[in-house]
């Protein structure tokens, strides 16, 4: 089994999925998965990429209201799903009527909800890529990022999850997260609202540190899930936050 996440937690890779499943399928009987959850099937169609597997966490775009935990898996594949089935029957593991009926509700809105939140997070990501205080911005629709053209080939959007990088350290990035009023500091993502995260202290906080700094996860990092308010709103928020954040900074200096 190869098991692709793309983009990728949280440092937002893009992974050639066309490419991977040739080369997979060339080589032998290997099953390609792919975690759709950052996309879903409104922006990236792994299926028709060639992938054998394409898994969502629910709780995320596809409910998009933070109400419901549950996961889903579609294949193209009769014996694949055969077999899954069997397995489903035999764990039990079965969502509640209830959870089912709230995705499915959900699902009527979700090219409207990916489309605001691509519109949101994009202007966002622009604003932060000109702002003297960010490092860096890892969003894969800005020419600025190394998979942007593998992106462009595979996606038809881009979701409200990306990440970049503040200027400083911990302390500047715990002063921008305290900041915020309209963003919430949590780690969930694909809701309505928007969320910021420190992947390195919240989400990844398991993974060892070595691993973190090999892959750039470093207390710089934030991950944004940008929700569906108005974008100004988003905007004054993390301009206000980012320039906290920068005072930090200053005064350290003067000390
Ligand atoms: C990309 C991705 N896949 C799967 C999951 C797991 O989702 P759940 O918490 O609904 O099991 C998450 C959770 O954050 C995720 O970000």
């Amino acid at each position: 089994l190869v098991w692709i996440e793309s983009p990728t937690n949280p440092l937002i890779k893009v992974a050639d999925i066309e490419a991977i499943a040739k080369i997979c399928h060339q080589v032998g009987d290997i099953i390609v998965a792919v975690d759709n959850t950052f996309l879903t099937s409104y922006f990236q169609r792994p299926l028709d990429l060639g992938a054998d597997l394409v898994c969502y966490s629910l709780s995320k775009y596809m409910n998009g209201h933070t109400d419901v935990v549950m996961g889903g898996i579609t294949m193209n594949c009769g014996d694949l799903y055969t077999r899954l089935k069997f397995l489903q029957n035999a764990v039990g593991i079965v969502p509640s009527p209830f959870d089912c009926y709230q995705v499915n509700r959900s699902l009527k809105t979700l090219s409207l909800r990916m489309q605001k939140h691509q519109q949101n997070a994009l202007e966002i990501a622009k604003f932060l890529e000109s702002h003297n205080f960010v490092e860096k911005v890892l969003h894969p629709a800005l020419e600025s990022h190394p998979h942007h053209s593998i992106a462009l080939k595979q996606t038809y959007g881009y979701s409200g999850v990306f990440s970049f990088y503040i200027k400083g350290s911990l302390k500047h990035s715990t002063a921008f997260l305290k900041a915020l009023k309209v963003f919430t500091l949590a780690e969930s993502l694909g809701g309505y609202e928007s969320l910021a995260e420190l992947p390195s202290i919240m989400t990844h906080a398991s993974v060892p540190f070595e691993d973190r700094k090999a892959l750039g996860i470093t207390d710089a990092l934030i991950r944004l899930s940008v929700g569906l308010e108005d974008s100004d709103d988003l905007i004054n928020d993390l301009g206000c936050a980012l320039d906290i954040a920068a005072q930090v900074e200053t005064q350290d200096k003067s000390n």
